[in-house]
């Protein structure tokens, strides 16, 4: 792995996974990678969630019922901390939201670079997940992120062009 470039690339959405475990070194890694995303005035309102254990794993699959995740060996759930996060005083918009996917980006491009497979999940449905899980009410889940080592094929990216993306103000 050379440059940000190569690591962002290979960066992809896995599917399918071996069902070997992750080695704990590598957890710890990838989330202390995740621990230095920037966040609205360092407030972190972020918290992470390691499901493993076959009960926890089956109350994943009644908030998110795709095949495929059927067989994920193991999941984070990122949840926003909405007691935490920076409201912008202008309108009170919540940057929760903002916060939790820089750090779950982070999670999954340090997963890429120690040879792990994830994939954002926001397709779940949040009040089967909170009829599963006991959450305090400042805590609300904002992404299921199954992991692990990759057992498919990477497929081509397709990405808007530079020119697509940049427009005049
Ligand atoms: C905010 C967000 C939500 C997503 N939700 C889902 C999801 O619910 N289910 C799923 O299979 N993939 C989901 N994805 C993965 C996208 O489909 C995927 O990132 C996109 O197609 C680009 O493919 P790549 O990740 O392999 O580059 C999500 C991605 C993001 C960033």
């Amino acid at each position: 792995m050379e440059t940000f470039l190569n690591l962002a690339e290979m960066r992809r959405s896995v599917r399918r996974f071996e069902g070997r475990e992750v080695e704990q070194e590598k957890i710890d890694y990838i989330l202390d990678c995740a621990r230095m995303a920037p966040s609205a005035v360092n407030y972190q309102p972020w918290r992470v969630a390691i499901i493993r254990d076959e009960e926890g794993l089956e109350k994943l699959r009644k908030c998110y019922s795709r095949e495929w995740f059927a067989s994920v060996p193991a999941c984070m759930v990122i949840l926003g901390d909405k007691g935490r996060s920076w409201k912008r005083p202008y309108d009170g918009h919540d940057h929760a939201d903002i916060d939790v996917a820089i750090f779950t980006e982070h999670l999954c491009l340090a997963a890429t670079e120690v040879g792990l497979g994830t994939c954002w999940v926001c397709y779940f449905d949040p009040e089967e997940f909170a009829r599963q899980f006991d959450l305090p009410d400042n805590l609300y889940p904002v992404v299921l992120l199954p992991f692990g080592y990759p057992a498919d094929q990477a497929q081509p990216k397709k990405r808007l062009s530079t020119e697509e993306i940049l427009i005049d103000l």
